[in-house]
């Protein structure tokens, strides 16, 4: 990965912490993003000099705007984006442009980040997007009449099938991109014992918490599938895939809703003004 940039979001901790040492030790130049100042900067000070660090609260339209615009400014290229920052929230809250928080930073800031970097990377392709989604989305479909969970709200609902629009949005993606030399594709990193849920305190932390300890994986392991999709010359030109286990692995039949992956993007570019 020597002479690569790689922008990793969500670095600051678990599968993104291990994606972001991984590559730096590929000899990638790695470019960090996080909400924490002071976790951003000692992430950035042990990864070494050359690292990019970006501080961004991804839940905040604004911060992602800020994002684009700081790295187009401050690196010649990108040559892999990996959206990886996500969370669990038990009660529905809504972030600071009042969209349901799960659906704003799980799939909102991955759709308008790769959007507002999408004439970059190809300009500057080959490039490759990665995004973290889950097996989480198996057995989900999304209620387009209630996408934010105004009228009924579950904290696993929510997640889940804001993964499947991790997978929705890469499919349609992949087809947009078709012939630039930027690829799209996403994956389930695997049950890995994280910090994931934590957020939540209470009962999900300690069942969760428990259950990590009982069936995850280390951190290292969640974080190899995405190293592959971002490193290994086995998937140079692949696209529109999702992985598991760092190989090709078939998701659920919503995902591959073509009526649902457009109607996905209308709406999601109208939430974050990029029609
Ligand atoms: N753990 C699993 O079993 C599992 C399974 C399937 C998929 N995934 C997916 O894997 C991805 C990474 O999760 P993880 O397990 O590594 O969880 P994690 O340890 O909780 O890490 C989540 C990362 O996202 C960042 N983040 C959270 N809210 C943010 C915000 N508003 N703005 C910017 N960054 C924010 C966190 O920052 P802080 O360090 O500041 O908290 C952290 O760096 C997620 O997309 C998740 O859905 C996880």
């Amino acid at each position: 990965m020597n002479g690569k940039t790689c922008l990793v979001t969500g670095a600051t901790s678990g599968i993104g912490l291990k994606t972001a040492e991984g590559l730096a030790a590929a000899g990638a130049r790695v470019v960090v993003a996080g909400r924490n100042e002071q976790k951003v900067a000692a992430l950035a000070a042990r990864l070494g000099a050359g690292t990019g660090s970006h501080v961004a609260d991804l839940s905040k339209q604004d911060d992602v705007r800020r994002l684009a615009h700081e790295v187009q400014e401050r690196y010649d290229r990108i040559d892999v984006l990996i959206n990886n920052a996500g969370a669990f929230y038990q009660r529905r809250q809504e972030s600071e442009d009042g969209v349901e928080m799960t659906f704003a930073l799980n799939h909102l800031a991955p759709f308008l980040l790769t959007n507002l970097l999408l004439d970059y990377l190809k300009a500057g392709g080959p490039a490759r997007i990665v995004t973290v989604a889950s097996f989480a989305h198996k057995g989900q479909k999304l209620d387009f009449d209630d996408l934010e969970g105004k009228r009924k709200y579950g904290g696993w609902k929510a997640y889940s099938r804001s993964k499947l629009a991790n997978i929705l949005f890469t499919y349609e993606l992949a087809r947009r991109l078709e012939g630039t030399g930027v690829t799209a594709n996403c994956l389930h990193p695997g049950f890995v014992a994280s910090k994931f849920g934590h957020n939540n305190g209470g009962f999900v932390k300690v069942v969760g918490g428990l259950l990590q300890r009982l069936f995850a994986i280390s951190e290292e392991k969640g974080a190899l599938t995405s190293l592959h999709l971002a490193t290994s010359p086995e998937v140079e030109g692949v696209s529109g895939k999702y992985f598991a286990k760092s190989k090709p692995a078939a998701s659920s039949a919503a995902s591959h809703d073509e009526d649902a992956q457009a109607r996905l993007w209308e709406i999601s570019a109208e939430m974050v003004g990029l029609t």
